[in-house]
């Protein structure tokens, strides 16, 4: 899934910010505290559900999407939460250089 492919290419590119020490090792430290939890919900409630929208697109009922149900409605209730944490992205990523 090219979402989750991109959730382990930013990991990766973020751990080896996290060791060029000072104070872009600082951010990026700072970056990934509120990042990786944010993933994490992601991976768990988003993107399951989104995996399963091509199907629906094409007017068919995916399998597994009862599965999914429990997911979506996680995803409704933590949804402010979610675009909060864009918010803490965004302002961890602002650092005075
Ligand atoms: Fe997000």
């Amino acid at each position: 899934m090219p979402l989750k492919l991109e959730h382990q290419e930013l990991h990766a590119n973020l751990v080896k910010a996290t060791k060029a020490g000072g104070r872009v090792g600082d951010a990026a430290k700072a970056v990934a505290r509120v990042l990786h939890v944010h993933f994490v919900k992601e991976e768990q409630v988003t993107l399951p559900p989104l995996g399963l929208l091509s199907t629906l697109a094409r007017h068919q009922v995916a399998r597994g999407i009862k599965k999914v149900l429990p997911m979506t409605d996680r995803l409704k209730a933590e949804l402010p939460k979610m675009l909060e944490e864009h918010e803490s992205v965004v302002t961890a990523l602002k650092v005075d250089m």
